[in-house]
Protein backbone atom coordinates (compact mmCIF):
# COMPACT_ATOMS: atom_id res chain seq x y z
CA UNK A 1 0.00 0.00 0.00
CA UNK A 2 1.48 3.36 -1.16
CA UNK A 3 2.62 5.10 2.24
CA UNK A 4 0.52 8.47 1.71
CA UNK A 5 -2.57 6.32 1.96
CA UNK A 6 -1.48 4.50 4.91
CA UNK A 7 -0.90 7.65 7.34
CA UNK A 8 -3.88 8.67 5.74
CA UNK A 9 -5.61 5.73 7.42
CA UNK A 10 -3.65 5.91 10.62
CA UNK A 11 -4.67 9.34 10.72
CA UNK A 12 -8.55 8.02 10.40
CA UNK A 13 -7.61 5.69 13.42
CA UNK A 14 -6.73 8.69 15.80
CA UNK A 15 -10.15 9.80 15.65
CA UNK A 16 -11.34 6.23 17.07
CA UNK A 17 -12.57 5.31 13.35
CA UNK A 18 -10.69 1.77 13.59
CA UNK A 19 -14.26 0.17 14.59
CA UNK A 20 -16.18 -0.85 11.20
CA UNK A 21 -19.08 -3.12 12.91
CA UNK A 22 -21.39 -2.34 15.77
CA UNK A 23 -23.45 -4.35 17.03
CA UNK A 24 -26.67 -3.49 18.92
CA UNK A 25 -29.38 -5.06 21.06
CA UNK A 26 -32.15 -2.71 20.58
CA UNK A 27 -35.00 -1.39 23.00
CA UNK A 28 -32.84 0.63 25.72
CA UNK A 29 -33.99 4.39 25.64
CA UNK A 30 -30.75 6.67 25.29
CA UNK A 31 -30.50 8.26 29.07
CA UNK A 32 -27.93 11.09 29.88
CA UNK A 33 -25.72 13.64 28.96
CA UNK A 34 -23.45 14.18 26.28
CA UNK A 35 -21.54 17.20 25.02
CA UNK A 36 -21.67 18.92 21.40
CA UNK A 37 -18.32 20.77 20.65
CA UNK A 38 -17.53 22.66 17.27
CA UNK A 39 -19.91 22.30 14.12
CA UNK A 40 -18.12 20.09 11.27
CA UNK A 41 -19.17 22.50 8.57
CA UNK A 42 -17.47 25.27 10.60
CA UNK A 43 -14.63 24.10 12.06
CA UNK A 44 -13.39 22.54 8.81
CA UNK A 45 -13.90 25.62 6.59
CA UNK A 46 -12.30 27.98 9.69
CA UNK A 47 -9.19 25.76 9.33
CA UNK A 48 -8.69 26.61 5.69
CA UNK A 49 -9.27 30.32 6.27
CA UNK A 50 -5.88 29.97 8.61
CA UNK A 51 -3.83 29.44 4.71
CA UNK A 52 -5.29 33.29 4.62
CA UNK A 53 -3.27 34.37 7.05
CA UNK A 54 0.01 36.18 7.89
CA UNK A 55 0.19 34.81 10.96
CA UNK A 56 -0.80 31.80 13.19
CA UNK A 57 -4.47 31.24 14.25
CA UNK A 58 -6.46 29.58 17.26
CA UNK A 59 -8.98 27.65 16.25
CA UNK A 60 -11.11 26.11 19.55
CA UNK A 61 -13.56 23.74 20.72
CA UNK A 62 -12.26 21.65 17.22
CA UNK A 63 -14.00 17.85 17.55
CA UNK A 64 -12.16 14.93 17.27
CA UNK A 65 -14.00 13.74 13.63
CA UNK A 66 -12.16 12.50 10.74
CA UNK A 67 -12.94 15.44 8.24
CA UNK A 68 -10.92 17.80 10.57
CA UNK A 69 -7.93 15.28 10.27
CA UNK A 70 -8.59 14.93 6.51
CA UNK A 71 -8.02 19.09 6.40
CA UNK A 72 -5.31 18.96 8.75
CA UNK A 73 -3.32 17.01 6.36
CA UNK A 74 -4.35 18.98 3.47
CA UNK A 75 -3.10 21.88 5.50
CA UNK A 76 0.15 20.30 6.38
CA UNK A 77 0.88 18.82 2.64
CA UNK A 78 0.98 22.86 1.87
CA UNK A 79 3.53 23.76 4.80
CA UNK A 80 0.93 24.44 7.46
CA UNK A 81 2.18 23.94 10.75
CA UNK A 82 -0.64 22.26 12.90
CA UNK A 83 -0.44 21.49 16.89
CA UNK A 84 -2.87 20.71 19.20
CA UNK A 85 -1.76 22.86 22.59
CA UNK A 86 -4.89 20.69 24.16
CA UNK A 87 -7.41 18.53 23.22
CA UNK A 88 -9.88 20.68 20.78
CA UNK A 89 -7.31 23.53 20.24
CA UNK A 90 -5.33 23.65 17.04
CA UNK A 91 -2.98 26.45 16.35
CA UNK A 92 -2.82 26.24 12.71
CA UNK A 93 0.77 28.27 11.47
CA UNK A 94 0.39 29.21 7.51
CA UNK A 95 3.88 31.29 7.43
CA UNK A 96 5.94 28.68 5.22
CA UNK A 97 2.91 27.47 2.60
CA UNK A 98 4.28 25.63 -0.40
CA UNK A 99 2.70 23.56 -3.33
CA UNK A 100 1.98 20.57 -2.54
CA UNK A 101 2.49 17.25 -5.02
CA UNK A 102 -0.71 16.20 -6.57
CA UNK A 103 -0.23 12.69 -5.37
CA UNK A 104 0.19 13.88 -2.01
CA UNK A 105 -3.31 16.19 -1.69
CA UNK A 106 -5.00 13.24 -3.92
CA UNK A 107 -4.13 10.71 -1.07
CA UNK A 108 -5.20 12.88 1.75
CA UNK A 109 -7.88 14.27 0.42
CA UNK A 110 -10.10 10.83 0.43
CA UNK A 111 -13.59 10.99 0.08
CA UNK A 112 -13.79 14.77 1.53
CA UNK A 113 -14.85 17.44 -0.69
CA UNK A 114 -13.21 20.41 1.30
CA UNK A 115 -10.16 20.66 -1.11
CA UNK A 116 -12.16 22.47 -3.59
CA UNK A 117 -11.89 25.98 -0.62
CA UNK A 118 -8.29 25.67 -0.65
CA UNK A 119 -8.78 27.39 -4.38
CA UNK A 120 -9.09 30.83 -3.28
CA UNK A 121 -6.58 30.90 -0.34
CA UNK A 122 -3.55 29.20 -2.49
CA UNK A 123 -4.50 30.87 -5.29
CA UNK A 124 -3.57 34.24 -3.13
CA UNK A 125 -0.78 32.77 -1.62
CA UNK A 126 1.36 30.66 -4.17
CA UNK A 127 -0.50 31.58 -7.54
CA UNK A 128 -1.81 28.09 -8.41
CA UNK A 129 -4.06 25.72 -6.59
CA UNK A 130 -4.57 21.90 -7.54
CA UNK A 131 -8.01 20.39 -6.89
CA UNK A 132 -8.51 16.66 -7.11
CA UNK A 133 -11.30 14.36 -8.27
CA UNK A 134 -13.80 15.31 -4.84
CA UNK A 135 -15.82 13.01 -2.55
CA UNK A 136 -17.90 13.52 0.22
CA UNK A 137 -21.36 11.67 1.09
CA UNK A 138 -23.10 9.62 -1.65
CA UNK A 139 -26.15 11.28 -1.59
CA UNK A 140 -26.35 12.84 -5.56
CA UNK A 141 -24.61 14.33 -8.20
CA UNK A 142 -22.59 17.28 -5.98
CA UNK A 143 -20.99 19.23 -8.99
CA UNK A 144 -18.59 22.20 -8.42
CA UNK A 145 -19.78 24.55 -11.26
CA UNK A 146 -20.70 27.09 -8.99
CA UNK A 147 -17.19 26.94 -7.22
CA UNK A 148 -15.73 26.95 -10.93
CA UNK A 149 -17.71 30.08 -12.36
CA UNK A 150 -17.20 32.33 -9.15
CA UNK A 151 -13.42 31.21 -9.59
CA UNK A 152 -13.39 32.50 -13.68
CA UNK A 153 -15.71 35.24 -12.20
CA UNK A 154 -12.53 36.11 -10.17
CA UNK A 155 -10.01 35.74 -12.47
CA UNK A 156 -9.08 32.28 -12.18
CA UNK A 157 -8.00 30.12 -14.96
CA UNK A 158 -9.29 26.78 -14.68
CA UNK A 159 -8.30 23.90 -16.55
CA UNK A 160 -9.35 20.24 -15.88
CA UNK A 161 -6.67 17.45 -16.36
CA UNK A 162 -7.20 13.83 -15.61
CA UNK A 163 -5.88 13.97 -12.23
CA UNK A 164 -8.20 16.72 -11.23
CA UNK A 165 -8.29 20.69 -11.82
CA UNK A 166 -5.29 23.00 -12.31
CA UNK A 167 -6.21 26.72 -11.40
CA UNK A 168 -3.92 30.09 -11.61
CA UNK A 169 -4.16 33.81 -11.52
CA UNK A 170 -1.52 34.96 -13.94
CA UNK A 171 -3.02 38.61 -13.41
CA UNK A 172 -4.04 38.15 -10.13
CA UNK A 173 -7.41 37.79 -8.48
CA UNK A 174 -10.20 40.51 -8.85
CA UNK A 175 -13.69 41.39 -7.31
CA UNK A 176 -16.63 40.24 -8.98
CA UNK A 177 -20.52 40.31 -9.19
CA UNK A 178 -21.59 37.07 -8.78
CA UNK A 179 -25.07 35.61 -8.42
CA UNK A 180 -25.64 31.89 -7.17
CA UNK A 181 -28.21 30.12 -9.06
CA UNK A 182 -28.60 28.10 -5.69
CA UNK A 183 -27.63 29.43 -2.21
CA UNK A 184 -24.95 26.92 -2.18
CA UNK A 185 -23.00 26.66 0.98
CA UNK A 186 -19.87 25.99 -0.41
CA UNK A 187 -20.14 28.07 -3.22
CA UNK A 188 -20.82 31.21 -0.55
CA UNK A 189 -17.38 29.80 1.30
CA UNK A 190 -15.90 29.71 -1.38
CA UNK A 191 -16.48 33.25 -2.77
CA UNK A 192 -15.89 34.39 0.97
CA UNK A 193 -12.63 32.60 0.90
CA UNK A 194 -11.24 34.13 -2.01
CA UNK A 195 -12.62 37.25 -2.45
CA UNK A 196 -11.67 38.73 0.66
CA UNK A 197 -7.94 39.14 -0.77
CA UNK A 198 -9.22 39.91 -3.96
CA UNK A 199 -8.46 43.70 -5.75
CA UNK A 200 -11.99 45.42 -5.40
CA UNK A 201 -15.00 44.63 -4.20
CA UNK A 202 -17.19 41.36 -4.65
CA UNK A 203 -21.17 41.51 -4.72
CA UNK A 204 -22.25 38.07 -4.22
CA UNK A 205 -26.39 37.71 -4.46
CA UNK A 206 -28.14 34.26 -3.27
CA UNK A 207 -25.93 33.46 -1.00
CA UNK A 208 -26.38 31.26 1.60
CA UNK A 209 -26.21 32.70 5.13
CA UNK A 210 -26.38 29.49 6.96
CA UNK A 211 -25.08 30.03 11.17
CA UNK A 212 -21.45 28.26 10.60
CA UNK A 213 -21.39 30.92 7.23
CA UNK A 214 -21.69 33.35 9.55
CA UNK A 215 -19.28 32.59 11.98
CA UNK A 216 -16.84 32.28 9.22
CA UNK A 217 -17.37 35.86 8.33
CA UNK A 218 -16.93 36.48 11.96
CA UNK A 219 -13.43 34.71 11.54
CA UNK A 220 -12.48 36.47 8.68
CA UNK A 221 -13.85 40.39 10.38
CA UNK A 222 -11.49 39.04 13.24
CA UNK A 223 -8.69 38.44 10.50
CA UNK A 224 -8.86 42.31 8.93
CA UNK A 225 -11.85 41.62 6.32
CA UNK A 226 -14.42 43.75 5.84
CA UNK A 227 -17.81 42.04 4.91
CA UNK A 228 -21.80 43.24 5.20
CA UNK A 229 -24.18 41.05 5.20
CA UNK A 230 -26.95 42.75 3.53
CA UNK A 231 -30.66 42.15 3.31
CA UNK A 232 -32.16 39.29 0.49
CA UNK A 233 -29.14 37.09 0.78
CA UNK A 234 -26.67 39.93 -0.35
CA UNK A 235 -22.87 39.73 0.98
CA UNK A 236 -20.67 42.79 -0.30
CA UNK A 237 -16.84 41.81 0.55
CA UNK A 238 -14.53 45.06 0.07
CA UNK A 239 -10.71 43.09 -0.79
CA UNK A 240 -8.21 44.13 1.57
CA UNK A 241 -4.05 43.17 1.12
CA UNK A 242 -3.04 40.96 4.07
CA UNK A 243 -4.70 39.67 6.81
CA UNK A 244 -3.79 37.77 10.15
CA UNK A 245 -4.69 35.07 12.08
CA UNK A 246 -7.67 34.54 14.02
CA UNK A 247 -8.52 33.04 17.64
CA UNK A 248 -11.92 31.89 17.39
CA UNK A 249 -14.27 29.30 19.68
CA UNK A 250 -16.44 27.44 17.01
CA UNK A 251 -19.89 27.84 16.70
CA UNK A 252 -21.94 24.34 18.13
CA UNK A 253 -22.67 21.56 16.08
CA UNK A 254 -26.01 21.75 15.48
CA UNK A 255 -26.56 18.98 13.04
CA UNK A 256 -24.95 16.83 15.77
CA UNK A 257 -27.44 18.21 18.30
CA UNK A 258 -30.21 17.39 16.60
CA UNK A 259 -29.38 13.67 15.87
CA UNK A 260 -28.63 12.94 19.27
CA UNK A 261 -32.67 14.79 20.25
CA UNK A 262 -34.14 12.62 17.20
CA UNK A 263 -31.95 9.84 18.96
CA UNK A 264 -33.81 10.43 22.47
CA UNK A 265 -36.96 11.09 20.74
CA UNK A 266 -36.75 7.67 19.11
CA UNK A 267 -35.86 5.34 21.75
CA UNK A 268 -38.22 7.39 24.07
CA UNK A 269 -35.19 8.34 26.01
CA UNK A 270 -34.21 11.48 27.66
CA UNK A 271 -30.83 13.15 26.38
CA UNK A 272 -29.20 16.19 27.83
CA UNK A 273 -27.01 18.12 24.74
CA UNK A 274 -24.65 20.24 26.39
CA UNK A 275 -23.58 22.45 24.38
CA UNK A 276 -26.94 22.79 22.37
CA UNK A 277 -28.15 26.40 21.56
CA UNK A 278 -31.74 27.83 20.75
CA UNK A 279 -30.76 29.76 18.20
CA UNK A 280 -29.37 27.95 15.48
CA UNK A 281 -32.36 25.45 16.63
CA UNK A 282 -35.46 27.18 16.16
CA UNK A 283 -36.54 25.53 12.90
CA UNK A 284 -35.53 22.14 14.83
CA UNK A 285 -37.49 22.52 17.73
CA UNK A 286 -40.74 23.47 15.90
CA UNK A 287 -40.90 19.91 14.49
CA UNK A 288 -39.33 18.30 17.19
CA UNK A 289 -42.52 20.14 19.15
CA UNK A 290 -44.96 19.29 15.99
CA UNK A 291 -43.80 15.52 16.81
CA UNK A 292 -44.30 15.60 20.15
CA UNK A 293 -41.72 15.91 21.41
CA UNK A 294 -40.60 17.69 24.76
CA UNK A 295 -37.53 19.62 25.11
CA UNK A 296 -36.06 22.40 28.38
CA UNK A 297 -33.85 25.07 27.01
CA UNK A 298 -31.03 25.89 29.76
CA UNK A 299 -27.81 27.86 29.58
CA UNK A 300 -25.59 25.58 29.10
CA UNK A 301 -27.56 23.12 26.62
CA UNK A 302 -30.92 21.53 26.05
CA UNK A 303 -32.64 18.28 27.47
CA UNK A 304 -34.09 16.96 24.61
CA UNK A 305 -36.80 14.14 25.70
CA UNK A 306 -40.13 12.03 24.82
CA UNK A 307 -42.79 12.90 27.07
CA UNK A 308 -45.01 9.49 27.48
CA UNK A 309 -47.60 10.39 25.28
CA UNK A 310 -47.91 9.21 21.65
CA UNK A 311 -46.03 10.72 18.48
CA UNK A 312 -47.55 12.84 15.89
CA UNK A 313 -47.11 12.70 12.20
CA UNK A 314 -45.44 15.54 10.85
CA UNK A 315 -45.13 17.44 6.86
CA UNK A 316 -41.72 18.72 6.59
CA UNK A 317 -39.76 20.00 3.58
CA UNK A 318 -35.86 20.44 4.40
CA UNK A 319 -34.56 23.74 2.73
CA UNK A 320 -31.47 26.10 3.01
CA UNK A 321 -30.96 28.20 6.25
CA UNK A 322 -33.60 29.45 8.14
CA UNK A 323 -35.48 26.81 6.62
CA UNK A 324 -35.30 22.79 7.93
CA UNK A 325 -31.74 21.33 7.12
CA UNK A 326 -31.64 18.42 5.17
CA UNK A 327 -28.78 16.85 7.55
CA UNK A 328 -31.80 16.79 9.99
CA UNK A 329 -34.48 14.62 8.03
CA UNK A 330 -32.49 11.33 8.25
CA UNK A 331 -32.41 10.72 12.33
CA UNK A 332 -36.12 12.63 12.63
CA UNK A 333 -37.40 10.29 9.94
CA UNK A 334 -36.45 7.50 12.66
CA UNK A 335 -38.67 8.72 15.30
CA UNK A 336 -40.88 9.45 12.64
CA UNK A 337 -41.74 5.78 11.98
CA UNK A 338 -43.58 5.66 15.44
CA UNK A 339 -45.43 8.50 15.03
CA UNK A 340 -49.44 7.86 14.64
CA UNK A 341 -50.50 8.62 10.94
CA UNK A 342 -48.53 9.54 7.81
CA UNK A 343 -45.73 11.89 7.42
CA UNK A 344 -44.24 13.45 4.62
CA UNK A 345 -40.44 14.59 4.26
CA UNK A 346 -39.67 16.42 1.26
CA UNK A 347 -36.16 15.88 0.13
CA UNK A 348 -35.03 19.66 -1.83
CA UNK A 349 -31.49 20.44 -1.43
CA UNK A 350 -29.99 16.74 -2.67
CA UNK A 351 -31.16 14.84 -5.42
CA UNK A 352 -30.68 11.06 -3.75
CA UNK A 353 -30.72 11.67 -0.18
CA UNK A 354 -33.12 9.05 0.91
CA UNK A 355 -31.20 5.98 0.03
CA UNK A 356 -30.83 5.63 3.69
CA UNK A 357 -34.70 4.35 4.28
CA UNK A 358 -34.02 1.23 2.60
CA UNK A 359 -32.67 -0.10 5.50
CA UNK A 360 -35.40 1.30 7.56
CA UNK A 361 -37.80 -0.79 5.63
CA UNK A 362 -35.72 -3.69 5.70
CA UNK A 363 -36.11 -3.27 9.63
CA UNK A 364 -40.39 -3.03 8.98
CA UNK A 365 -40.90 0.61 9.08
CA UNK A 366 -43.56 1.59 6.11
CA UNK A 367 -41.66 4.15 4.12
CA UNK A 368 -42.69 4.72 0.15
CA UNK A 369 -40.05 7.12 -1.31
CA UNK A 370 -41.20 8.99 -4.51
CA UNK A 371 -39.29 10.15 -7.29
CA UNK A 372 -41.07 13.35 -6.91
CA UNK A 373 -41.95 16.02 -4.90
CA UNK A 374 -46.02 15.09 -3.64
CA UNK A 375 -48.60 18.30 -4.49
CA UNK A 376 -50.66 19.17 -0.87
CA UNK A 377 -52.39 21.95 -0.15
CA UNK A 378 -50.48 22.37 3.03
CA UNK A 379 -47.14 23.10 1.59
CA UNK A 380 -45.36 25.55 -0.21
CA UNK A 381 -44.83 25.10 -4.24
CA UNK A 382 -42.66 22.76 -5.17
CA UNK A 383 -39.38 24.34 -4.82
CA UNK A 384 -37.10 22.45 -7.02
CA UNK A 385 -37.11 19.69 -9.95
CA UNK A 386 -35.11 17.55 -7.87
CA UNK A 387 -37.03 17.16 -5.32
CA UNK A 388 -38.31 14.05 -3.46
CA UNK A 389 -40.92 12.48 -1.49
CA UNK A 390 -40.69 10.08 1.58
CA UNK A 391 -44.28 8.93 2.87
CA UNK A 392 -43.51 7.33 6.42
CA UNK A 393 -46.59 5.74 8.22
CA UNK A 394 -46.62 4.58 12.14
CA UNK A 395 -46.40 3.59 13.83
CA UNK A 396 -44.12 0.34 13.48
CA UNK A 397 -41.89 -1.84 15.08
CA UNK A 398 -38.57 -2.14 14.07
CA UNK A 399 -37.10 -5.03 14.44
CA UNK A 400 -33.12 -5.77 14.08
CA UNK A 401 -31.21 -6.35 10.83
CA UNK A 402 -27.90 -6.29 8.96
CA UNK A 403 -27.58 -2.84 7.47
CA UNK A 404 -24.32 -1.72 5.64
CA UNK A 405 -23.85 2.73 6.12
CA UNK A 406 -24.22 4.28 3.35
CA UNK A 407 -23.18 8.04 3.94
CA UNK A 408 -22.91 10.27 7.41
CA UNK A 409 -26.73 10.81 7.92
CA UNK A 410 -27.91 7.98 6.35
CA UNK A 411 -25.69 5.86 9.02
CA UNK A 412 -26.48 7.78 12.42
CA UNK A 413 -30.05 7.14 11.77
CA UNK A 414 -29.48 3.32 11.11
CA UNK A 415 -27.62 3.94 14.37
CA UNK A 416 -31.14 5.38 16.09
CA UNK A 417 -32.99 2.55 14.08
CA UNK A 418 -30.74 -0.37 15.46
CA UNK A 419 -31.42 1.15 19.12
CA UNK A 420 -35.01 1.36 18.90
CA UNK A 421 -35.37 -1.93 17.25
CA UNK A 422 -36.25 -5.30 18.78
CA UNK A 423 -33.30 -7.63 18.76
CA UNK A 424 -30.13 -7.44 17.21
CA UNK A 425 -28.72 -5.59 14.70
CA UNK A 426 -25.08 -5.33 12.80
CA UNK A 427 -24.29 -2.51 11.16
CA UNK A 428 -21.37 -2.16 9.12
CA UNK A 429 -19.00 0.71 7.41
CA UNK A 430 -19.60 2.58 10.56
CA UNK A 431 -16.29 4.43 10.38
CA UNK A 432 -17.90 7.07 7.86
CA UNK A 433 -19.90 8.30 10.98
CA UNK A 434 -16.78 9.33 12.55
CA UNK A 435 -16.94 12.06 10.14
CA UNK A 436 -18.83 14.56 11.37
CA UNK A 437 -19.82 12.54 15.55
CA UNK A 438 -16.96 12.88 17.61
CA UNK A 439 -16.64 9.87 19.96
CA UNK A 440 -20.25 8.62 18.98
CA UNK A 441 -19.60 4.77 20.31
CA UNK A 442 -18.52 6.64 23.91
CA UNK A 443 -21.36 8.67 23.33
CA UNK A 444 -23.62 5.37 23.36
CA UNK A 445 -22.19 4.01 25.87
CA UNK A 446 -22.38 7.01 28.51
CA UNK A 447 -26.35 7.31 27.17
CA UNK A 448 -26.42 3.57 28.39
CA UNK A 449 -26.94 1.91 24.50
CA UNK A 450 -26.46 -1.63 24.97
CA UNK A 451 -23.67 -2.69 22.20
CA UNK A 452 -20.39 -3.78 20.85
CA UNK A 453 -17.95 -2.62 18.77
CA UNK A 454 -15.80 -5.22 15.96
CA UNK A 455 -13.36 -4.34 13.34
C1 LIG B 1 -22.72 21.68 2.83
O1 LIG B 1 -22.47 20.95 1.64
C2 LIG B 1 -22.52 20.70 3.95
N1 LIG B 1 -21.16 20.17 3.89
C3 LIG B 1 -23.54 19.58 3.87
O2 LIG B 1 -23.38 18.76 4.98
C4 LIG B 1 -24.94 20.18 3.90
O3 LIG B 1 -25.87 19.16 3.72
C5 LIG B 1 -25.08 21.21 2.77
O4 LIG B 1 -24.03 22.21 2.88
C6 LIG B 1 -26.42 21.93 2.81
O5 LIG B 1 -26.57 22.60 4.02
C7 LIG B 1 -20.16 20.86 4.40
O6 LIG B 1 -20.32 21.97 4.92
C8 LIG B 1 -18.81 20.23 4.33
P1 LIG B 1 -24.35 23.04 -1.12
P2 LIG B 1 -22.24 21.73 0.26
O7 LIG B 1 -23.28 23.59 -1.99
O8 LIG B 1 -21.59 23.02 0.57
C9 LIG B 1 -25.98 22.09 -5.56
C10 LIG B 1 -23.22 16.73 6.12
O9 LIG B 1 -23.79 15.61 6.23
N2 LIG B 1 -24.70 22.61 -6.08
O10 LIG B 1 -25.15 23.99 -0.30
O11 LIG B 1 -21.55 20.78 -0.64
C11 LIG B 1 -25.78 20.74 -4.86
O12 LIG B 1 -25.70 19.69 -5.78
C12 LIG B 1 -23.11 17.37 4.78
O13 LIG B 1 -22.69 17.33 7.06
C13 LIG B 1 -24.53 22.71 -7.45
O14 LIG B 1 -25.41 22.37 -8.25
O15 LIG B 1 -23.74 21.92 -0.16
C14 LIG B 1 -26.97 20.67 -3.96
O16 LIG B 1 -28.11 20.24 -4.67
C15 LIG B 1 -23.52 16.61 3.61
N3 LIG B 1 -23.33 23.19 -7.91
C16 LIG B 1 -27.17 22.14 -3.55
O17 LIG B 1 -26.48 22.92 -4.54
C17 LIG B 1 -22.33 23.58 -7.07
O18 LIG B 1 -21.26 24.01 -7.55
C18 LIG B 1 -26.68 22.50 -2.18
O19 LIG B 1 -25.31 22.18 -2.02
C19 LIG B 1 -22.52 23.48 -5.67
C20 LIG B 1 -23.73 22.99 -5.20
Amino acid sequence: MNSLVEDAQKAGARVGMTADKIVINGGKPLQGRIRVRGAKNLVTKAMVASLLGDTESLLRDVPAISDVQVVRNLLEVHGVLVSEPESGELVLDPRNVKSAHFAEIDAFAGSSRIPILFCGPLLHQLGEAFIPDLGGCRIGDRPIDFHLDALRAMGAIVDKGYEGIHLTAPDGLHGANIELPYPSVGATEQVLLTAVRAKGVTELKNAAIEPEIMDLIAILQKMGAIISVEPNRVIFIEGVESLRGYTHTAIFDRNEAASWASAALATEGDVFVEGAKQQELMTFLNIFRKVGGAFDIEDDGIRFYHPGTPLKPVVVETDVHPGFMTDWQQPLVVALTKAEGVSIVHETVYENRFGFTEALIEMGADITVHKQGLESVTRRVPRRPLEQAAVITGPTKLHGADVHVPDLRGGFSHLIAALTAEGRSTISNVGIISRGYEHFIDKLKTLGADFSVAS
